[in-house]
């Protein structure tokens, strides 16, 4: 395992951030708490320390899941992010957004469920345009303050908010943002026009979500519906990554080089990330202990000048996603 430090935080994550909104009920791609508890072993035994869930994640099912599988393990060693903004095992309409009252009640309840005194990293799962952000940051803050959250993070919004969010902390005082969860990949690449410069001024650290965009980048163009997981993303309008202008041809090149180097696709798609300077750790979201291996010997790989031109080189620009 390689580790990097997650941005001002001064914490010492892996490279590989393991997923977990693949633990939990409700899809059949999703992973009990055995098989989530072997899957978080061998990531354990691999050197993985850092793990994301969420509230959301199977209304609270996913936080349960991973508190359980590290219960036996020294909390101490492990860095782990959960998200408020979307409701959790609730469903009353202050059981989500991001006021001060749903913060402090969706925190302790994400805290019971993970069996949790404090969390390493919360983050808000999106922007929300009916508080006002000086409200949340003080509620968040106040959780810092109080030891029930170590450090703050965001995830995919628009980089003018989250400036907004960095200026109202550094006005007030209060504990700021630094962390940005968002979407990236090579078939998704908005993020490099603002956020990821934002990021870069201010010292945040990125943890991209989807970095083989929902599994499209692991497997050919015409075989991102042969899984489950890939149907599901396309029946249930997720990102249509298949459809950009630019990603057959982004996906053969992945293909290509995978079959140069003897790898999985996927392995030259997360080689990518783990190159890119603008990535601190991509979150990786399989429910496969295979892939979770493949993933990790993907640290080893390193492409070349040439094979990153090569695989940038076809992108075209696409409408933003995953935030509004
Ligand atoms: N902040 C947000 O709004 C947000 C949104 C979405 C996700 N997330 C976070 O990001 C994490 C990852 O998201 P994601 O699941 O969309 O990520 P992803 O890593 O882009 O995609 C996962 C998909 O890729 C497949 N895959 C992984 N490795 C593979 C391999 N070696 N060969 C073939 N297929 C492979 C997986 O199938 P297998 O299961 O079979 O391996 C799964 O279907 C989530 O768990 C969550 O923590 C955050």
């Amino acid at each position: 395992m390689e580790y990097t430090t997650l941005g001002s935080t001064g914490m010492e994550v892996s490279k590989i951030c393991l997923g977990c909104m693949s633990f939990g009920s409700g899809r059949d791609w999703m992973l009990d708490g055995e098989e989530a508890r072997e899957l978080v072993e061998r990531a354990i035994d691999l050197g993985v320390n850092f793990f994301d869930t969420a509230n959301v994640y199977s209304a609270g099912e996913s936080e349960e899941i991973l508190g359980d599988a590290l219960a036996d393990y020294d909390r101490d060693e492990f860095v782990v992010a959960s998200k408020v903004r979307f409701p959790g095992a609730d469903e009353h309409r202050n059981a989500e957004r991001l006021s001060r009252k749903t913060i402090e009640q969706e925190l302790e309840a994400s805290l019971d469920r993970l069996g949790m005194d404090t969390l390493d990293l919360y983050q808000i799962h999106r922007w929300d345009y009916e508080t006002p952000i000086e409200t949340t940051l003080r509620a968040l803050d106040d959780a810092v303050r109080r030891g029930r959250v170590r450090h703050l993070g965001a995830s995919s919004m628009w980089a003018r908010q989250f400036l907004e969010a960095r200026r109202v902390s550094e006005r007030e005082g209060l504990a700021p943002f630094e962390t940005m969860q968002n979407l990236y990949h090579l078939a998704y690449r908005e993020e490099e026009r603002e956020m990821f410069p934002v990021c870069d001024a201010h010292d945040v650290a990125t943890m991209p979500w989807s970095p083989l965009g929902a599994g499209y980048l692991a497997r050919p163009h015409g075989e991102f519906r042969t899984t489950t997981r890939g149907d599901h993303e396309v029946e249930n309008a997720g990102v249509p990554y298949h459809e950009f202008p630019a990603s057959e041809e982004i996906n053969g090149r992945v293909r290509e080089l995978a079959d140069e180097y003897g790898v999985a696709m996927a392995q030259i798609a997360l080689a990518w990330q783990f190159q890119n300077d603008n990535v601190t750790a991509p979150i990786v979201g399989t429910s496969s202990v295979d892939h979770l291996e493949e993933a990790v010997e993907a640290l080893e790989l390193s492409l070349s000048a040439s094979d990153v031109e090569y695989l940038e080189e076809p992108y075209e620009p696409v409408p933003v996603y995953g935030h509004e």
